[in-house]
């Protein structure tokens, strides 16, 4: 089932790197400097935190076969237009999100991981191109 698989995934990189939101928004801010302004004002990360906590929970509802999740985050792409955020930055998001897990789990990222990952992702077709 691909949710546990996610959720497993998810503790060990907790267990191997603590929170990995730092990581993550790292790489994307690496990516699409234009992002990294719209965090600002977050400079405890508090905001960052939820973002990814929120994209973890989306991803994760996905992994069920959820539509509704699925639904969700195609809304949260329009809502966060007002916020300044590019619809587009949703699937950069995701996909960072991925690698990045994989590059703390290295030897540990299991083959069964990554099909989990690609299926969930495959549900949103620009986060994996
Ligand atoms: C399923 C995924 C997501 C959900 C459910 C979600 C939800 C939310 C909510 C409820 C807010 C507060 C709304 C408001 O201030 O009007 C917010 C703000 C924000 N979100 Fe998201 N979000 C998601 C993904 C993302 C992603 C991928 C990014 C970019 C990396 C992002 C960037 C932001 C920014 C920059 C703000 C404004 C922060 C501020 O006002 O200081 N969000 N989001």
């Amino acid at each position: 089932m691909d949710a546990e698989i996610i959720e497993k995934c998810l503790e060990l990189v907790a267990e191997r790197a603590g929170d990995p939101a730092p990581s993550v928004f790292q790489r994307l801010f690496a990516e699409n400097p234009e992002v990294e302004a719209l965090f600002v004002r977050d400079t405890a990360g508090l905001v960052r935190g939820e973002m990814m906590a929120v994209t973890l929970e989306a991803l994760l509802d996905c992994a069920t076969g959820d539509s509704y999740a699925v639904g969700l985050v195609e809304i949260e792409r329009v809502n966060h237009v007002g916020l300044g955020v590019a619809p587009e930055v949703f699937d950069t998001f995701f996909r960072v999100v991925m690698t990045v897990f994989r590059e703390i789990l290295g030897d540990e990222w299991t083959p069964a991981m990554d099909a989990a990952w690609r299926r969930v992702l495959a549900k949103f077709p620009h986060a994996l191109s």
